[in-house]
């Protein structure tokens, strides 16, 4: 049977050179890659006691929201700054070049929420410490954050020190 990673196609120099990507797509566009993705994220929130899982565009959606159907919980969205109309909080994180910012809807978690946060990749962890920051500064509770695939070399997880991390592929490089 075909495991995880050999659903995962691995472009060497994209988008730079001495990048590996690692594309979700070719997991997405097989509909046993699919399922075997949607199930090994949603096992790692097994007997997990939580109350909505927030997603962060755009790759953060398309894994987050199936989950949060199985699993019978509202999904909110961790959207690229200027998309959401009602009022918002914003954090910002750095990129390689620059910066980047991403907003939450102030209504879309309750104080004292417990929050689950999903992506598809955590590379340096700038993108989910932000939303993590937006998540907290609402008084909501982080309890776990999950990802389908953590590049390691990157070292993302230590911004995310005092965090349940859990994913599902782990590649040691970058
Ligand atoms: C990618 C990926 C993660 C993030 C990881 O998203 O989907 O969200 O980068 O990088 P980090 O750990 O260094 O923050 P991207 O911003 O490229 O946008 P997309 O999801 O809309 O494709
Ligand atoms: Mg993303």
């Amino acid at each position: 049977m075909k495991k995880l990673e050999d659903y995962v196609v691995s472009i060497p120099d994209y988008p730079e050179p001495g990048i590996i990507f690692r594309d979700v797509t070719s997991i997405l566009q097989d509909a046993e890659g699919l399922k075997l993705a949607i199930d090994s994220l949603q096992a790692e929130l097994d007997g997990l006691d939580f109350d909505v899982i927030a997603g962060t565009e755009s790759r953060g959606f398309i894994f987050g929201m199936p989950i949060a159907y199985n699993l019978h919980k509202p999904f909110v969205l961790v959207r690229k700054k200027g998309k959401l109309p009602r009022e918002t909080v914003s954090a910002s994180y750095d990129l390689e070049y620059g910066s980047a910012e991403i907003e939450m809807h102030k209504d879309s978690i309750k104080p004292g929420q417990k929050v689950v946060l999903i992506d598809d990749l955590i590379a340096t962890g700038g993108t989910i410490e932000a939303a993590a920051k937006l998540v907290e500064s609402l008084g909501g509770e982080v309890v776990r954050i999950i990802f389908l695939m953590e590049l390691a070399g990157l070292k993302g997880r230590e911004k995310l020190k005092n965090y349940d991390v859990r994913s599902v592929i782990r590649y040691e490089g970058n």
